[in-house]
């Protein structure tokens, strides 16, 4: 039995990798499985929240009672939270965008016969969609993800400066990806804790629960 400390709050949650097409059948992703952005979106709603989720191309089932949007790019991420963005009281970004895309798109398969080089690409910053959410006039609380291979606490005390969010989320737990145990460092200004919290692995549907006890105590404060 979930208590349902989120009953009456608007979430919203990006999940899993995007996807930024080169030529008609090729492209460049990463190997988030948008586990834990699911897991999360499903804790939520279990907690009486209203749920939208946003999820780059992943291969899981739809969380009970949570309203899904699919989309592919940044770009497309991005035109598809930010108008909604302020109609929602959290905003959870736990996808791994791509931070650059091809910067032009072509329109037929790039083929391989006649060329005496491998093609070369160039790259485009994708926009910033936590930050663009954490800098609206009034924004919801705001939620990042970090993901680091060493030094998580100075990068996410580092990630929660610069994007202006109250509170950041770092993954302990050795290659995350695609497992279903994770081990969490929640980071605020002032303060960070490991969540479980003797920093032991659990599941990603046990943390995302936690995780929802810890925002609604937020969210009330
Ligand atoms: O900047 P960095 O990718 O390290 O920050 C990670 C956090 O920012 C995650 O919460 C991720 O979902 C979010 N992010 C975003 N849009 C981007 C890049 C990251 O929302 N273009």
């Amino acid at each position: 039995f979930q208590p349902k400390v989120l009953a009456g709050r608007r979430l919203l949650i990006t999940a899993g990798p995007t996807f930024e097409p080169i030529d008609p059948v090729r492209g460049i992703t990463n190997h988030s499985s948008g586990k834990m952005g699911f897991a999360i979106a499903r804790a939520a709603a279990e907690a009486g929240a209203q749920v939208t989720l946003v999820a780059g191309p992943v291969h899981l089932p739809t969380p009970r009672g949570v309203r899904r949007i699919d989309v592919m790019t940044a770009q497309q991420m991005f035109d598809t939270v930010l108008p909604q963005a302020g109609q929602h009281d959290v905003f959870v970004a736990t996808a791994a965008v791509a931070d650059w895309r091809p910067a032009s798109l072509s329109e037929h398969k790039i083929k391989k016969e006649g060329k005496k080089q491998a093609p070369t690409f160039e790259l485009t910053e994708n926009p910033d969609i936590l930050a663009a959410v954490a800098s609206l006039a009034q924004p919801p609380y705001c939620v990042g993800f970090a993901a680091e291979s060493e030094q998580l606490l100075a990068h996410a005390r580092a990630k929660l400066l610069r994007k202006r969010i109250p509170l950041i989320v770092g993954n302990l737990g050795p290659a995350t990806f695609g497992r279903d145990d994770n081990s969490l460092l929640l980071v605020d200004a002032h303060s960070e804790r490991p969540l479980p919290a003797d920093g032991s692995q659990a599941d990603k549907l046990t943390l995302a629960r936690a995780l929802m006890t810890e925002l609604a105590q937020r969210l009330a404060a």
